[in-house]
C-alpha cells in the first residue's frame, strides 16, 4: 500500500524523500561518474540555487526510519514543453489553443545504487514519481520529462515504464528527450 506522509511516500518497506544535510558526505556510487559526481558534489549547490530538488529511496522500518542506506536518488527541475516541439503527440493535449506550453517535471538525474541495480528500483523510482506528481499538487503538471542516455537498455528501461520520445529529431545525439503524460496516471 502507497501512503503519503508531507514530503515522504511511503511503499513496500521503502520510503522516498527530500535528501537532507545530515546524509552528506554521500557514499553513493551508481557506476556513471557525472551522475556520481553530480550527487557527491553538486547537488546541494545546486539545491541551494533552487535548479534542482533531490530525493533519496531507502529501505525504510518505522523502528529504524532513515539509518538504512540510500538505494536510489531522483533530482527534478519545473520545465515545460512547447506545444510546437511535441507534434506527433499534439492531439493527446485537447486545450492546446489555451495552452502553447505545456507543464511538465523533468526528472533531472536518476540513478541506483550499482549493488541495487537490475533489483525494480529504478523502475520504483519512475512509478512513485508518476503518484508524486498527481497528488497534492501546488501547480498544474501534465508531463514528466528527462534526457535519457542514447543508450538502448536505458531507453528500454524509461520506455517500459511508459515514456515515450518527443520527437525523432535527437535520435543520433548523445541524449534523448523523453516524456510521460501524467493524464495516464489514475489519481
Ligand atoms: C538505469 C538505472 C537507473 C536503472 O535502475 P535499475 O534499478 O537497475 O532498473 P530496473 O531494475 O527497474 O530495470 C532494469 C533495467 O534497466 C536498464 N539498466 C539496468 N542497469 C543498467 C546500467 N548499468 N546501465 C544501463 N542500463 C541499465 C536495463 O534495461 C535493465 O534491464 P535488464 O535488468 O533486463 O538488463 C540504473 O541502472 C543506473 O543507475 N545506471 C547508471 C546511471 C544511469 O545510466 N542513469 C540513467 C541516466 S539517463
Amino acid at each position: 500500500m502507497l501512503t503519503q506522509q508531507r514530503n515522504r511516500i511511503l511503499y513496500e518497506g521503502f520510503a522516498l524523500e527530500p535528501l537532507t544535510e545530515q546524509q552528506f558526505p554521500l557514499t553513493f556510487d551508481c557506476g556513471d561518474s557525472d551522475l556520481n559526481d553530480f550527487f557527491r558534489n553538486d547537488v546541494r549547490d545546486h539545491e541551494r540555487q533552487l535548479f534542482t530538488k533531490t530525493y533519496c529511496l531507502y529501505g525504510y522500518d518505522a523502528e529504524m526510519a532513515g539509518k538504512s542506506p540510500i538505494v536510489g536518488l531522483i533530482s527534478y527541475s519545473n520545465d515545460s514543453v512547447r506545444i510546437k516541439d511535441f507534434r506527433d503527440h499534439e492531439e493527446e493535449i485537447p486545450e492546446k489553443k489555451r495552452y502553447p506550453n505545456i507543464p511538465a517535471v523533468k526528472i533531472a538525474r536518476l540513478a541506483v545504487q550499482q549493488d541495487f541495480q537490475h533489483l525494480g528500483i529504478g523502475s520504483l523510482l519512475l512509478n512513485l514519481t508518476k503518484v508524486f506528481f498527481v497528488t497534492n499538487n501546488r501547480t498544474g503538471c501534465r508531463l514528466l520529462t528527462l534526457d535519457a542516455y542514447n543508450d538502448s537498455r536505458v531507453l528500454s528501461f524509461y520506455m517500459r515504464s511508459g515514456f515515450q520520445f518527443i520527437h525523432d529529431k535527437d535520435r543520433h545525439k548523445r541524449n534523448r528527450i523523453m516524456f510521460y503524460d501524467l493524464n495516464r496516471t489514475p489519481v
